[in-house]
């Protein structure tokens, strides 16, 4: 397995382009089933969750075809066509190596008015139930039922009629599964308590551009006017705030400073604030984002929430950050039960961090020291990039496979920056 060597202490300075969304991408490349003509996806990038996707969707009969793009190009153009589904089965085997694989069952069942998913199984940061999904379909008039590890989902023979949902708890896949499903019902339908993240926004405006009719984008309600069918469309994948936001505690916890081309202001307010908080510069600017360290870091107090709140999938990162600001930051994360899996190898870098249940309390250290340290889930892994990176002497991440999901060529837009960081194979 592939693993990274970083040899820290280096100022990062200079511009880092971002990349489309991964979170977006995974809930735009199954919009492909909702209708027989092309969908052409442009800014994908390249993660080995996309290419498992889209080797998902060629299982459903689904051609998929990459446009020429150079070696060195960030980002893909991919069309995807599905004038006809030749199978219904997301099966075992794919669906438990990427768990977004559960949002082809709005889609599918949208389209064919049957679908068959197998359960997506927990992950590192949580068991990660899909009843919130299950609920929200049911509620568009969906029959439900669970047989050996698979989920079957059949429509009423018209079709879905689409109805009324209320999520208890904020949920972006359950949002994502339901939108999807409602677009084609024969009805009406109206989402409640649903997930604002932006990725959302951009699904819904992918699907609004193939000729779904829905109100309310941006909001936590949403009214979907359910139409016969849809067209293709050639769509720009949204920039990865996650990413940006990522490279940004990067280049503060060095003392550098990064220009995050594509990153959008508006989307970013809540980790934009935090990093003000601890004390780093972040303006917009015509490029996206000039983000810099300016004296010392602070420690701050926060929680992660649902969209505008801070994201979850930032709260590993900002650790980082924290562990060298001068104070104790009180972070609690209140989305997923177990994402703390970093804390232990952030240790072992000379960290002085105490969790207690959702809680962790980051005591700010003078220094990091480089150690060989093991990547367990995605952001996990780039919170020990983002250590590594400022720690004294070198630092070993093993495992790179989690960090190869979420971030494209991240040694190489490093390296734009002035890092010193190595792929080697094989350990
Ligand atoms: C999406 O996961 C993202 N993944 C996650 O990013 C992100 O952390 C999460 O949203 C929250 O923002 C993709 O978009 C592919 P949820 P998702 O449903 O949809 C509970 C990353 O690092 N829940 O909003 O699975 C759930 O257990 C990944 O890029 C139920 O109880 O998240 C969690 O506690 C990690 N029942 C909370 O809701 C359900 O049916 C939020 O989960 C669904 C969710």
């Amino acid at each position: 397995m592939d693993k990274i060597i970083i040899e820290g202490g280096r100022r990062l300075s200079g511009s880092i382009p971002v990349s489309g969304a991964k979170n977006a991408a995974l809930t735009l490349l199954p919009c492909a089933l909702l209708t027989d003509e092309p969908l052409t996806l442009r800014n994908l990038p390249r993660l080995a969750d996309i290419d498992g996707f889209q080797h998902l969707m060629n299982q459903f009969g689904v051609s998929t075809t990459i446009a020429g793009s150079r070696p060195e190009d960030f980002g893909r153009v991919m069309t995807l066509e599905a004038p006809r589904i030749t199978s219904s089965v997301a099966p075992y085997e794919l669906v438990r190596k990427m768990r977004a694989s559960i949002l082809v069952l709005g889609p599918m069942l949208a389209r064919m008015g049957e679908a068959t998913v197998s359960l997506p199984g927990g992950c590192a940061i949580g068991n990660r139930p899909i009843d919130l999904h299950l609920k929200a379909l049911e509620a568009l008039g969906a029959e439900i039922e669970m047989a050996a590890g698979y989920v079957r989902a059949h429509a009423p023979d018209g079709g879905l009629p689409g109805g009324r949902y209320s999520f208890p708890v904020v949920s972006v896949g359950a949002t994502e599964n339901a939108l999807m499903a409602a677009v084609l019902a024969t009805g009406r339908s109206s989402l409640h308590n649903a997930a604002r993240e932006p990725e959302i926004v951009d699904l819904c405006n992918m699907l609004v551009a193939m000729g779904a009719q829905i109100e309310g984008i941006g909001t936590s309600d949403l009214t979907i006017h359910g139409v016969p069918r849809l067209h293709g469309a050639t769509y720009r994948v949204m920039s990865d705030r996650i990413e940006a936001g990522s490279y940004a505690c990067a280049a503060a916890i060095t003392g550098g400073e990064v220009t995050l081309e594509g990153a959008k202001f508006e989307e970013m307010e809540a980790t934009v604030q935090a990093l003000r908080d601890a004390g780093v510069s972040v303006e917009a600017v015509a490029k996206g984002i000039h983000v810099a360290a300016e004296g010392p870091l602070k420690a701050i107090t926060l929680s992660t929430a649902p969209y505008p709140g801070f994201a979850t999938d930032m709260q590993a990162q900002l650790m980082a950050l924290l562990c060298l600001a001068e104070g104790s930051s009180v972070l609690t994360e209140t989305i997923f039960e177990n994402r703390y899996m970093h804390v232990p190898e952030l240790n072992r870098m000379g960290a002085h961090i105490e969790t207690k249940g959702r809680t962790a309390v980051v005591h700010g250290v003078k220094h990091l020291t480089g150690a060989e340290v093991m990547a367990t889930d995605l952001r996990a892994s780039m919170s020990l990039v983002i250590a590594g990176l400022a720690a004294q002497g070198e630092t070993q991440v093993h495992r790179l496979y989690h960090l190869d999901r979420g971030y494209e060529r991240l040694e190489e837009k490093l390296a734009l920056v002035g890092a010193r960081v190595e792929r080697v194979g094989g350990d």
